[in-house]
C-alpha cells in the first residue's frame, strides 16, 4: 500500500482547493501502488490520464480564486501550471508510446515533490489574498475572458444548459457550489473508472521472465 501523502501542512484552509490537493495526491499514491504492485500498462496510462483531466480542473478553478482576489502574481502562476500540464501529458505520451521505458518510482518521486512543493511555496503566495488578508489591485484579468462554443444537447435541456452556463460565468456562492459538486463527481467518477480499470486490466499473475 503506498503512503498517503497529503498531510496537515499542506492545507491551505480553503476547502475546494485542500480537497483538490488531496485529490491530486490519491491520484500520485495511486501511481505509486502501480509501481509497487507492478501494474499493467493500461491502469498506469487510466490514473496519469486521470491526473491530466484532475490538475487540468484543480488549475481552473485556482486560477479562478487569483482572479478574483486580483493577485498580483496571477501570469507567472499561470505559466508554472501550463508547464506543469505540458510535462504530464509529454509523460502520458511517453508512457502511451513506450510503457516498458518509464520508471514509474521517479515518476512518482517527481509529482510527489513537485505538487508539495508547489502548494507550500507558490501556492502559500495567494492564499492572503484569497482570505482577504492582503489587498491585490485589479487589473484586466479581473474579467475573465469568454470563449464561445458549441455543444449538442438534448433540445429539452437547451434552457436549463443556458441557465447553468450563465451562472457559472456569473460567479458568486452558486457558481462555487456547482463547481465543487462538479468536482466532486470527477472524483467519484474517477473512483469509479479506477475499480473498473481494476478489474478489467489488473495483472493477477506476475509477469513472464
Ligand atoms: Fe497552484
Amino acid at each position: 500500500m503506498a503512503p498517503h501523502s497529503w498531510s496537515n501542512r499542506y492545507a491551505t484552509g480553503l476547502r475546494a482547493i485542500d480537497d483538490d490537493h488531496r485529490g491530486l495526491f490519491e491520484l500520485v499514491d495511486a501511481l505509486e501502488e502501480h509501481h509497487e504492485k507492478a501494474s499493467g500498462s493500461s491502469l498506469v496510462a487510466a490514473t496519469i490520464a486521470a491526473l491530466q483531466v484532475y490538475a487540468a480542473e484543480h488549475f481552473a478553478r485556482e486560477e479562478r480564486f487569483m482572479r478574483k482576489a486580483h493577485f498580483p502574481d496571477f501570469e507567472r502562476h499561470h505559466r508554472i501550471h501550463e508547464d506543469f500540464r505540458a510535462l504530464v501529458d509529454a509523460l502520458a505520451r511517453f508512457q502511451g508510446q513506450s510503457p516498458d521505458s518509464v520508471d514509474l518510482g521517479r515518476v512518482t518521486r517527481f509529482l510527489n515533490r513537485w505538487i508539495g512543493e508547489h502548494i507550500l511555496v507558490k501556492d502559500m503566495e495567494y492564499l492572503p489574498y484569497v482570505t482577504g488578508e492582503a489587498t491585490g489591485t485589479p487589473h484586466s484579468l479581473e474579467k475573465p475572458a469568454l470563449t464561445e462554443l458549441t455543444v449538442h444537447v438534448p433540445a429539452e435541456k437547451r434552457d436549463a444548459v443556458i441557465q447553468f452556463a450563465a451562472l457559472l460565468t456569473e460567479g458568486g456562492e452558486i457558481a462555487e457550489a456547482l463547481e465543487q459538486a462538479l468536482s466532486t463527481r470527477l472524483r467519484q467518477r474517477f473512483e469509479r473508472f479506477d475499480r473498473q480499470a481494476h478489474a478489467l486490466f489488473e495483472r493477477h499473475e506476475p509477469p513472464a521472465p
